[in-house]
């Protein structure tokens, strides 16, 4: 006798030619892979499976599917055997065809923590060939259904000047009344109830000093934005040739103790700040502990942004040390140097990471620890090279991608760097995004 396929159509009329979309798939799920779905099979071709879980039986239909393709999306819109960690999505969007903001709100907090070590340890073994055991840690914050975290919301306006997030991979967008990752003073600023006319995008900051949010408008194209009246938030305009302000404040104040030690920053326009309310003071904390920073090191920060980790560094060296911060947005700089004007051992660059690697000043001095925060895409090959020519006694390496980390983590290991410590925090509830903190030293 056969043995039944589990992975079987269960609509008679399902396309079987060119284009799968729309075809109701049964499917056993197998395990979670970076980028907020599961992988299953069905006929050999692999279904990358959204809102469903490991182990699970689902029905589910082909979102992109088209003739020849290696493989094939999809999203469970039928649970046929659940995983005991499924919940209901605490946002009514966080649906098939819905929302793309979140990809994980059909289970518990801990599940997705645990989803998100599966994926940290699976790349560090595809791409850095070790074998890690991944924990992702839980963050203080004052909820633990990891709701109202996000200070900062970039969301889209539709055709009708609504606001609201995007369905996953796809341009349209899917007006919203609340955004409950989102924190209160963003979801209140009035946003989410106004009409925009010619407008893009529309940007929400709130920061931790506990004035009214900024509101960062981008019209579409040329065209003149026709703006909402937004009596609780600041609001500014940005255009090709910079921000204009409408009303209020151009920036945002942040405040952060670690250590002890209290920290003020102003961050430009809807500039970098890390969107956790902890994670400066998390990610502070453990750079500091990887590093063990001693007084009169010199300090190297990378993609420093506004001067998160150089602050923290400056007062870890003292002032028989040194930090040299380098950033690619010139704001960014301009910000920093507002916070940081009284630390006369920190100079500040604003260029690119990978000349300023190249360049005699740097590659001339010594160079006990560094720090480096890339964007998503990670530092890559020549950054890696420059950073380990420097010869530092230990790197801390702050990731916002397990995969461009695993990456550089294998480059690192090519220039004899070994890892020697990663920590992994879920500063991202509800979605599949997760922060490393990874030590390098000297093998
Ligand atoms: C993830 S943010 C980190 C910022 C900062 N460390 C923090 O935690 O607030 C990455 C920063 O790298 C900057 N950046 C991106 N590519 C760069 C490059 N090639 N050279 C210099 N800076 C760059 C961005 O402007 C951004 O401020």
């Amino acid at each position: 006798m056969n043995t039944p396929t589990r992975q079987r159509r269960t609509r008679a009329a399902a396309p079987a030619g060119p284009d799968a979309r729309g075809t109701e798939l049964e499917l056993e799920v197998g395990p979670v892979a970076h980028g907020g779905h599961c992988v299953a099979r069905h006929e050999g071709r692999v279904v990358f499976v959204r809102h469903a879980l490991p182990g699970e039986r689902v029905v589910a239909r082909v979102t992109e599917g088209a003739e020849g393709a290696k493989f094939w999306r999809a999203d469970a819109v039928r649970v046929l055997q659940a995983d005991e960690a499924r919940v209901e999505p605490p946002c009514p969007v966080a649906r098939p065809g819905l929302c793309g903001g979140c990809d994980f709100q059909h289970a518990t907090p801990a599940k997705q923590r645990e989803l998100k070590a599966s994926v940290v340890a699976e790349q560090f073994h595809r791409l850095a060939d070790l074998d890690l055991d991944v924990t992702v840690e839980e963050v203080p914050h004052e909820r633990a259904d990891g709701l109202r975290w996000r200070t900062r919301t970039q969301f889209a306006v539709d055709a009708e000047g609504r606001t609201g997030l995007r369905k996953h991979r796809s341009h349209e967008v899917v007006p919203l009344a609340d955004c409950p990752i989102s924190t209160e003073p963003v979801v209140g600023s009035g946003v989410l109830e106004a009409r925009f006319g010619n407008v893009e995008t529309v940007e929400v900051a709130a920061g931790s000093d506990g004035a009214a949010p900024l509101v960062v408008v981008t019209p579409d194209g040329d065209r003149h934005a026709h703006l909402p009246k937004l009596p609780d938030a600041s609001v500014a305009v940005r255009t090709a040739d910079g921000l204009h302000r409408v009303s209020g404040r151009t920036w945002v104040g942040e405040r952060i103790t670690v250590g002890g030690r209290d920290h003020a920053f102003r961050v430009g326009g809807a500039g970098f700040w890390q969107v956790h309310p902890a994670a400066p003071a998390v990610l502070g904390e453990t750079v500091l502990a990887a590093l063990q920073v001693q007084p009169g090191e010199s300090a190297l920060d990378l993609y420093s942004g506004v001067g998160l980790f150089t602050a923290l560094l400056a007062d870890a060296v003292g002032q028989d040390g040194s930090v040299l911060a380098v950033e690619g947005d010139e704001r960014a700089v301009r910000d920093a140097r507002k916070s940081l004007h009284e630390q006369r051992h920190v100079e500040l660059w604003a260029g690119a990471v990978e000349e300023a690697l190249a360049d005699d000043e740097l590659t001339g001095r010594r160079t006990d620890v560094v720090v480096l925060d890339p964007p998503r895409t990670g530092a890559g090959r020549t950054v890696v090279a420059g950073i380990a020519a420097l010869a530092p006694r230990a790197i801390a390496y702050v990731a916002c991608d397990p995969a461009a980390l695993a990456r550089d983590t294998a480059f690192l290991a090519g220039h004899g760097y070994v890892l020697d410590g990663l920590r992994a925090f879920d500063l991202f509830p509800h979605t599949h995004h997760v922060e490393c903190v990874a030590t390098f030293v000297r093998g």
